[in-house]
């Protein structure tokens, strides 16, 4: 199968280099809104460079739409301008949030829409392909689209699952929680240990073998087992310092605290938590 990536960025420049290795994929080339960013995407992947839509629909029997969400739709409606309702092709897009939904059209019953998410961080577009086997990858949309990408990404060694295209919206808000979200909580507590003196470098040296063994634990032996802390261990008094120094942070804790005590109340059935609760929830 031929395959045509519209949007030569982070995603579409890895999946480029990465996906012809399955045996099915035939990587043709790149468009995308700049010439310079398909010609890089080219080199880097052995391909070429289209600079007409309707070439590269012409040309291709799966086309990836790798643009920026906000573009999806516009890519497709280019896309519809070119097809004659009789070919067969499969079109998806890379969002976690959006379904397949958009490509659905009763004038076009030969196109296959899908939904194709890895579940990755493309921090860069030449090197994020390197670690691309170890994605999951989440598929929505059309039955045939999905078989043909279950059995492709199965053949890379990706696990695959399908998402129901009315639960991607939160299912995309939970992985962005797990992986954005967490930096977001590491920025606030190396700005919290600077405010204690420490400097930035040793701030995030002290943090990493306590983040990086907890967050192992929570995936070796899960959340449960790896926990610990003063929320488990029911130690009100400490809890209750915490709240007073945290200033504009107090919230952010007391709701990630809720979710340990969550945790907590589950692997300590014997212990009453209600004065930890009754903080956590004033
Ligand atoms: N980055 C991630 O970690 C990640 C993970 C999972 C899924 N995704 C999904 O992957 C998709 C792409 O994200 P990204 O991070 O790769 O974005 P990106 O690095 O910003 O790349 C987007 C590319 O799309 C091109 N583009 C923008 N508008 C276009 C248009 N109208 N027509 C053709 N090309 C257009 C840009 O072209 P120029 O360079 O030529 O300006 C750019 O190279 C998104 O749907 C995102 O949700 C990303």
């Amino acid at each position: 199968m031929r395959l045509g990536i519209i949007g030569a960025g982070k995603a579409g420049v890895s999946l480029g280099r990465y996906l012809p290795r399955a045996s099915e994929i035939t990587l043709t080339g790149f468009l995308s809104r700049t010439e310079k960013s398909a010609v890089e995407g080219a080199d880097f992947t052995n391909s070429r460079v289209y600079t007409s839509i309707n070439e590269m629909v012409s040309d291709n029997d799966i086309i990836l739409i790798a643009t920026p969400d906000g573009e999806i739709a516009g890519v497709w409606e280019r896309i519809r301008g070119c097809l004659d309702g009789t070919k067969e092709m499969i079109i998806g897009h890379l969002s976690g949030a959006l379904s397949s939904e958009l490509f659905s059209d009763k004038d076009y019953p030969y196109i296959h829409g899908i939904s194709i998410h890895p579940v990755y961080a493309f921090s860069d577009r030449f090197s994020s392909y390197e670690k691309l086997n170890t994605a999951f990858f989440t598929l929505e949309g059309d039955p045939y689209a999905v078989t043909f990408w279950k059995k492709t990404l199965t053949e890379l060694g990706n696990k695959t699952a399908t998402v129901e295209a009315s639960k991607k919206v939160k299912y995309h808000a939970a992985c962005s929680m797990a992986s954005n979200h967490l930096l977001g909580l590491i920025s606030k507590c190396v700005g919290l240990l600077c405010d204690c003196g420490f400097d930035e470098t040793s701030a995030y040296t002290m943090l990493e073998p306590l983040v990086k063994n907890n967050v192992n634990g929570a995936f070796l032996t899960g959340v449960t087992n790896a926990l610990t802390g003063p929320i488990e261990r029911n130690d009100l008094d400490t809890v209750k310092k915490h709240l007073q120094v945290l200033g504009d942070d107090e919230t952010l804790y007391k709701e990630l605290g809720k979710a340990v005590l969550s945790i907590a109340e589950t692997k300590h059935e014997d212990i009453d938590y209600q004065k930890v609760r009754n903080l956590l929830w004033q």
